[in-house]
């Protein structure tokens, strides 16, 4: 049951987390959707107007870490937190030689920093929550070093998974559960606009189920890990990548 639940999710204009959003929406819950785009949120709001749902949209830039006081407020309003999805990310193909200082810190401010100043924010909230959790989205380069090798990218994917379980070691005894799924390769914008299509050819052949993930194979697992049927499942990674990296 996921209905009268509070979500926060980032990362909800575009790709997975919109895609999370919009699954969450259509059940009843409630759901306050966090993007930098605001042009995103708006197409979110949009559908569920369609839908004959609400939700609340929350222009935020994760870089930004003073503002999630906005984000606080914004969950206040319930009084709990059900569901935190730290989806947003951010990645490139600038080759390993090429990274610049500047790179590799916005990577680590978007992916790692945020997500985590972010939950410690709403952490008490969560605490008030019903059967409370996190879920954070990592990547499949986090655990294969990537296929462009983008270390500023794959390492922090992989420091975001560390956080994962760090957390729900620190967060199991207030009841709240802390997972990640963690995707290969998806057909959202960030993997459009940095491969093209013969590029992404390439990488099928790779995925033994012969095909890229869309973005509901992602979104799927989440509500899953958010719902009742994962009650016992903390500290775990969910891969979901066709087959292409098998632990
Ligand atoms: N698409 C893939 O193949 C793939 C693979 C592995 C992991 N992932 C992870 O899945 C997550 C979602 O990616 P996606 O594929 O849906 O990409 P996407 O680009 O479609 O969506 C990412 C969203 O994050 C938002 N975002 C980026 N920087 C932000 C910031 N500073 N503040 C607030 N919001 C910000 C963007 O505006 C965008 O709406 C990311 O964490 C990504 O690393 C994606």
């Amino acid at each position: 049951m996921v209905e009268s639940r509070v979500i926060f999710i980032t990362g909800a204009g575009s790709g997975i987390g919109f895609d999370t959003a919009c699954r969450f929406i259509k059940t009843g819950a409630t759901v306050i959707a966090c993007d930098r785009d605001v042009l995103g949120l708006q197409k979110l709001e949009q559908f569920s107007q369609r839908e004959g749902k609400i939700v609340e949209i929350l222009p935020l830039d994760l870089l930004d870490v003073p503002s999630f006081n906005l984000a606080e407020d914004a969950v206040r309003k319930y009084g709990h937190l059900d569901v935190l999805v730290n989806c947003a990310g951010i990645c490139s193909g600038t080759p390993l030689d090429q990274i610049t200082i500047e790179e590799w810190d916005r990577t680590y401010a978007v992916n790692v920093k945020g997500p985590f100043f972010l939950t410690i924010r709403l952490l008490p909230f969560l605490k008030a929550g019903n059967q409370p959790t996190i879920i954070n989205i990592s990547s499949m380069a986090g655990f294969t070093g990537g296929i462009k090798s983008n270390p500023a990218y794959s390492s922090s994917k992989a420091a975001l998974t560390c956080m994962t379980k760090n957390l729900a070691k620190f967060c199991a005894p207030f009841g709240i559960r802390v997972n990640e799924v963690s995707p290969g390769t998806a057909r959202t914008a960030m993997v459009e606009n940095w491969l093209d299509e013969n590029e992404i050819q390439k990488f099928i052949l790779q995925i033994p189920m012969g095909r890229l993930a869309e973005a509901d194979d992602i979104s799927r697992v989440i509500v899953f890990l958010a719902s009742k049927d994962a009650g016992f499942i903390t500290g775990q990674t969910i891969h979901v990548n066709g087959g292409m990296y098998i632990p």
